[in-house]
């Protein structure tokens, strides 16, 4: 028999909502961004992105079950994001499992952000298993997890001090791109010439840690010395050759995390594994190096709420359970 999972995700400015097979397939898929809200701010408003929650939330799962054909009494698990996250904005979704699961008398199962976020490599990939290392590359995180089996997980690499995704938003704000800052980084560099900026790229030795404080400093710099001179930084040119140094940091310290530890599987997850830079450069240095790269779909790599059910589905396979004692877990580390 199936295992039907619902998931709902609310953890930062999109409300989700969605129905999954065993883990793997994705019924409906629901998704109500508010980041066209937020540009108007430049940036999320936590308390704004709260209120937009409680609003849409429960049309976002009456909506997912209405397209996946599935009603409440033919889910097995209610399963929602604990954390990490805006608080306010949790709260939302976590209230809104509680509620469902006492009314369906469903079990209730608090998910990982990044756990979804990495689990959303199984919707797409029938031969996606342990051991594997995974690249968390998001807003808030950048990590490298090596990934054994299921009871053996270690996060390798971290971040020191911006997350890669807070290091793009920030320049892509600055440079007049607006929010959010990624996808239009992005589209800006598209046509524009790597090569034209130099920027500096960081690594440790012995270490498999990040940092891009550094990069974002000399990025500030070059704006602010067009700035004084009365130039202007060619935005095409520029978004291009930051977005390359960051995705070579990024692809370096992967690649080198799976010779290391002679693992030939790499996944990315998280909102900025949807730069095409990035997989442009993935995955040619996977090939060169003969690893096995998975990546999801651009649609699956932000914010959703398949990969919470996908999860789900993995931690219910588990025994995971969870009672109304379930909270928002802001700053939880997996
Ligand atoms: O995983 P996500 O949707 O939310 C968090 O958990 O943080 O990731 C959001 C991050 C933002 O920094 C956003 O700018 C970045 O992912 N992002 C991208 C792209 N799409 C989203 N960064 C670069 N290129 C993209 N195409
Ligand atoms: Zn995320």
């Amino acid at each position: 028999m199936k295992i039907i999972t619902l998931g709902i995700e609310s953890s930062c400015d999109e409300t989700a909502c969605a129905v999954v097979s065993d883990g793997t397939h994705v019924l409906s898929s629901v998704i109500s961004s508010q980041a066209g809200f937020h540009s108007t701010f430049g940036g999320v408003v936590p308390e704004l992105a709260s209120r937009m929650h409680v609003e849409t939330i429960i049309p976002c799962v009456r909506e997912a079950l209405e397209v996946s054909g599935k009603s409440l009494s033919d889910i097995d698990a209610i399963c929602v994001t604990k954390g990490p996250g805006l608080v306010g904005a949790l709260l939302v979704g976590i209230s809104s499992a509680k509620g469902l699961s006492e009314v369906s008398g469903k079990p209730l199962i608090g998910v990982g952000h990044i756990d979804s976020h990495v689990a959303a490599n199984y919707l797409v990939h029938d031969d996606f298993t342990e051991p594997y290392v995974a690249l968390i590359v998001s807003g808030g995180h950048t990590e490298i997890v090596y990934v054994q089996d299921d009871r053996h997980k270690e996060v390798i690499g971290r971040t020191r001090d911006d997350a890669a995704g807070e290091a793009i938003d920030k320049i892509a704000r600055v440079i007049g791109l607006g929010y959010p800052g990624g996808p239009k980084m992005d589209a800006a560099g598209k046509d524009g010439d790597s090569s034209a900026y130099s920027f500096p790229r960081t690594f440790f030795p012995e270490s498999f840690d990040f940092s891009f404080s550094g990069l974002k400093t000399a990025a500030l710099n070059i704006i602010n010395q067009a700035t004084m001179a009365n130039k202007e930084i060619n935005v095409s040119d520029f978004s291009a050759s930051y977005l390359r140094t960051i995705s070579e940091v990024l692809v370096e310290n992967s690649i080198k995390a799976c010779l290391n530890l002679n693992c030939r599987r790499l996944c990315l997850a998280g909102g900025v594994s949807a730069n095409s830079v990035l997989r442009k450069a993935m995955i040619r240095a996977c090939e060169q190096n003969q690893i096995k790269l998975y990546y999801p779909p651009i649609e699956l790599c932000t914010d959703n709420a398949a990969m919470v059910a996908a999860a789900g589905y993995l931690y219910y396979c588990k025994g995971v359970r969870d009672d109304l004692s379930l909270n928002a877990q802001p700053s939880l580390r997996q």
